[in-house]
């Protein structure tokens, strides 16, 4: 495809048209049936056709109560100290089908508290959290003896997710049901500001993000106790969670009635205080390479792209499990690079390890048999060969409070994210060659004295 080609495209954002997102040449980009992956030169996957760049957000649940889902949530008042006494799921479970019996942990316990904007310490995480807390002693929860575990949680703040662990439609032998990502217990503050949960967008709306928070935190099975989460239980803390913003100010972001959503939506950068010189500059140089092509909800800043979740945060009975994202996910090659050495492959529990091999389906309707050795981020859920790698572009307020950085916390510094971003990985990425970044030396220093303030 020709860089003309791309550009008329991206100008009439008709990248999920046909013609517009397909490889010129199937020959040497495409995929064959039965075919070992093989990384296509242009991404060629489109998105949920049905994106659009407008201010809706997940609405707060009719009848909730943001006070009671602090307390599910397992924080005091202050939303710094723990408090459990209402946050503990157990009890007899005719669902899981025994009694389900707590191992401490709590929402709290991975995002703790407002100062951390409700994520996790940096690394060494056993600097600031006692060996003895339920984040360690709980840790087979997600980790379920994996021996990489409690070296990723300490050194690396990241814990050990299954996408389809609680999938009724899927068997234990299911590759999809085996396939696992390292990820960080991401910030929750503005998350009400975001389109689909979770750093692979997976989650679509609140209530299905928290439940299966809460069955995957308190116990080492994979069985579900959706009898002891109620609907009220997710959606107050949906309530509790959609007020967790870092500016009051943004409230009137999702809510159109508020007198002053109109400035907010109208001046993407009206509550950042730019002031210095640089500030300014830096300013124009995230307008034109971070908020021209992905982090474009105003004030925000993470991905507007966005198609209303199917229930509208209520509790569908049946929602189907292979259901699209709800958000847009972008592929910037930070799971092909790795950064951090992690591992990829099933623990058999005896020293030796097998390759996940994930049946994915191509747009052109092959079928990929897909040797995982990175973090597949949304295919995992999705079974689309072009969502390999996608991830969802992170809110951006208070963001240097926020490093280690990406989903793998596998960048250290805002300079290195800068850095990242210049580089042949991110310029070679499926998404970096439609949105390639070059600064120099002034610009990088300007963007990185704009990020500092946001
Ligand atoms: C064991 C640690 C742990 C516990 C306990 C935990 N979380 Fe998380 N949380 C994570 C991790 C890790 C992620 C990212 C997972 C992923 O990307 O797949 C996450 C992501 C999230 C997100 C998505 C944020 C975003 O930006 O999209 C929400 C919302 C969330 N958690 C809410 C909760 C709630 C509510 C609870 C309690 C019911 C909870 N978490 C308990 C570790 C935890």
């Amino acid at each position: 495809m020709s860089l003309t080609r791309i550009t008329a495209c991206l100008g009439l954002g008709l990248l999920a048209i046909p013609g517009c997102d397909a490889p010129d040449d199937e020959g040497e980009l495409g995929f064959r049936a039965g075919a070992r992956h093989k990384p296509a030169l242009y991404n060629t996957g489109s998105y949920n056709v049905h994106l659009e760049r407008s201010l809706r957000f997940n609405p707060q649940p009719p009848g909730s109560d943001a006070d009671a889902g602090r307390a599910t949530f397992g924080v005091a008042a202050d939303l710094e100290t723990q408090d459990d006494t209402s946050a503990i799921f157990e009890g007899d479970s005719p669902v899981a089908g025994h009694t389900v019996v707590s191992n401490g942990r709590v929402c709290f316990t991975c995002h703790r508290g407002a100062s951390l904007d409700f994520g996790m310490p940096p690394p060494p995480v056993s600097d600031s959290i006692a060996l003895s807390d339920p984040l360690f002693t709980g840790i087979d929860a997600d980790a379920q003896g994996d021996p990489d575990a409690m070296l990723n949680l300490d050194q690396l703040a990241l814990f050990k997710i299954r996408p389809n662990r609680f999938n009724p439609t899927r068997s234990d032998s299911d590759p999809f049901r085996q396939v696992f990502g390292w990820r960080k217990s991401p910030a929750l503050t503005n998350v009400g500001l975001a389109h689909g949960f979770l750093t692979d967008v997976r989650g679509r709306t609140m209530f299905e993000t928290a439940r299966g928070a809460a069955f995957s935190h308190t116990q080492e099975t994979d069985e579900r106790f959706d009898d002891l989460f109620s609907q009220q239980q997710g959606d107050d803390i949906g309530a509790f969670l959609f007020e967790q913003v870092s500016d009051p100010a943004l409230l009137a972001l999702r809510d159109p009635g508020d007198p002053g959503h109109q400035a907010l939506a109208d001046d993407p950068f009206a509550t950042v205080p730019v002031s210095t010189p640089a500030q300014h500059r830096g300013q124009k140089v995230f307008e034109k390479y971070c908020y021209g092509a992905c982090h474009n909800t105003p004030n925000v800043f993470n991905s507007l792209e966005n198609v209303e979740a199917v229930g509208n945060g209520e509790r569908p009975t049946s929602f189907a499990p292979q259901a699209p994202a709800i958000g847009k996910a972008y592929n910037v090659g930070i799971s092909e690079a790795n950064l951090n050495n992690l591992r990829f492959t099933r623990d058999n529990g005896d020293g030796t390890f097998t390759p996940i091999v994930l049946p994915l389906a191509a747009e052109d309707g092959a079928l990929v048999e897909y040797e995982v050795a990175i973090d597949v981020g949304l295919a995992a859920t999705s079974g689309r060969y072009e969502d390999v790698g996608r991830f969802k572009v992170p809110a951006l307020r208070n963001v240097a409070a926020h490093a280690p950085y990406m989903h793998d916390n596998s960048i250290d510094t805002l300079e290195g994210v800068v850095d990242y971003f210049c580089s042949d990985e991110y310029n070679d990425s499926k998404d970096g060659q439609l949105y390639p970044i070059d600064l120099n030396a002034q610009q990088r220093a300007d963007l990185i004295a704009f990020l500092e303030i946001l």
